[in-house]
């Protein structure tokens, strides 16, 4: 299949995966100029949990159209701002009650490293190898997911130190727990060596790794990270930019390790497609930031606050976080009976609809080249799919939380028959 590009008009920056030429979006499908339909199993990489257009936002969108496009939020006092942190605090617990808000994913990690620095008055951050963070500059200072993100662009912001993070797939099961102590070693070891923790403000991790490969870290590993923070005063920050509202069968990943993040940053699914972000923390530590020293024209856009109090109210009412668990059970058994019948997959892994699928090529080594074949073949019968890890040889399945059993079922007969394609079968 030839991928078609951007006109010579649009900057080459942005490669194009698909050669489809967008009419509209419904539920899990999206449509081309000629009718074709396609499953969409990335939902715009994470963001539209609800479906393409859910008429409920759709409608909430179309309200807010006629009554107000933009009021800057220093200059105008606007309720619709309590009513999103009141619909937020029904999903965030208490210990996060203060909120910040911006567009995009990067802008609210920058907001979090600023927050963090101001708040405490220390300088430095640690990041976890594999992790992704955005593309604005401190963002990008923080992620590790493939060089390809930073190549040109460094030196970047100083005062990062990166902390390695037990991507286990390589490990036998049984080395995973000792794999773990050792990462957690290297993190206080890099506090005793590198930043102290006088000068160390915080941690950023994103409890699931996205980009870096769709890696769920043991527990025991994310709770280290806690105890090593509390017990040197060091804020942990979780991005949840990926793995929020919903995705992993929780409202936030979490919830799988029992703990609460200090600051918690969340974009992406919070709004159905509609740009939006913030950070979530105690308002004690909100309030240790001084007032006009962070800040930007646009966070939150009121059409983008009626489309996020919306989605909170269509996850609630369509019981789609319980969904997001039951269809994301069922991919991932199917998944897995894959995996046996087919030794390229590896590895197949995932929480609720946020599942990898790693692929090795015949020697073992990462499978790029058959990973990219599997996608393009998908593509070419109706199914998107999208690719990550350092060496994109994971192909992640990322639906709208809307998605029904028969619609995986279809998607899975097309991945099944892919892979038939690609190994010539
Ligand atoms: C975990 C995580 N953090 C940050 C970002 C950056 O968000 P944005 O692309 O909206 O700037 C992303 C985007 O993919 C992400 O997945």
């Amino acid at each position: 299949m030839k991928v078609k590009q951007h006109s010579d008009k649009v900057s080459r920056v942005w490669p194009l995966f698909t050669n489809i030429d967008v009419d509209y979006g419904e539920g899990v499908h999206i449509y081309d100029q000629s009718g074709r339909e396609f499953i969409d199993c990335t939902s715009g990489i994470g963001v539209t949990n609800t479906g393409h257009c859910h008429p409920r936002v759709v409608k909430a969108v179309k309200e807010q159209t006629e009554k107000l496009l933009h009021g800057q939020t220093t200059i105008l006092y606007n309720s619709m701002l309590d009513r999103l942190t009141n619909d937020l605090q029904k999903i965030i617990p208490e210990k996060l009650n203060c909120f910040f808000f911006s567009n995009s994913g990067s802008e609210a990690v920058e907001g979090a490293i600023k927050l963090a620095r101001h708040a405490t008055r220390k300088p430095n951050i640690i990041c976890f190898q594999g992790g992704y963070h955005g593309r604005s500059i401190g963002a990008l200072s923080l992620t590790t997911a493939k060089s390809v993100y930073r190549s040109g662009y460094q030196p970047l912001m100083s005062g990062v130190f990166v902390s390695p993070h037990p991507y286990f797939r390589q490990y036998r099961e049984e080395d995973v727990e000792e794999r773990t102590r050792h990462c957690l070693a290297e993190l206080e070891y890099l506090l005793h060596t590198q930043t102290s923790p006088d000068e160390t403000a915080a941690m950023i991790i994103e409890p699931i790794l996205g980009e870096g490969g769709y890696v769920m870290p043991p527990e025991s590993f994310i709770n280290g990270i806690r105890d090593i923070c509390n017990k040197n005063n060091i804020l942990l920050i979780f991005d949840e930019i990926q793995t929020g509202f919903g995705r992993t069968g929780e409202y936030f990943a979490f919830t799988h390790f029992n703990i609460v993040p200090d600051i918690l940053v969340i974009a992406k699914g919070i709004a159905s497609g509609l740009p939006l972000s913030g950070i979530a923390a105690n308002k004690e530590i909100m309030d240790k930031w001084i007032p006009g020293s962070h800040g930007g024209t646009y966070g939150p856009n009121p059409i983008s606050m009626a489309a996020a109090i919306e989605t909170i109210n269509v996850l609630e009412d369509e019981e789609l976080v319980n969904n997001a668990k039951e269809m994301g059970d069922f991919l991932l058994a199917e998944l897995q009976a894959l995996k046996k019948e087919y030794p390229i997959i590896v590895d197949v892994r995932g929480k609720g609809l946020m599942i990898g699928c790693e692929f090795v090529d015949d020697n073992g080594n990462p499978g790029t080249v058959i990973a990219e074949k599997v996608r393009q073949n998908c593509l070419t019968r109706g199914l998107i799919l999208l690719t990550c890890g350092p060496y994109n040889q994971v192909i992640r399945w990322i639906p709208p939380l809307t998605i029904k059993k028969t619609e995986l079922e279809k998607a899975l007969t097309i991945f099944t028959l892919a892979i038939k394609d690609s190994l010539g079968r």
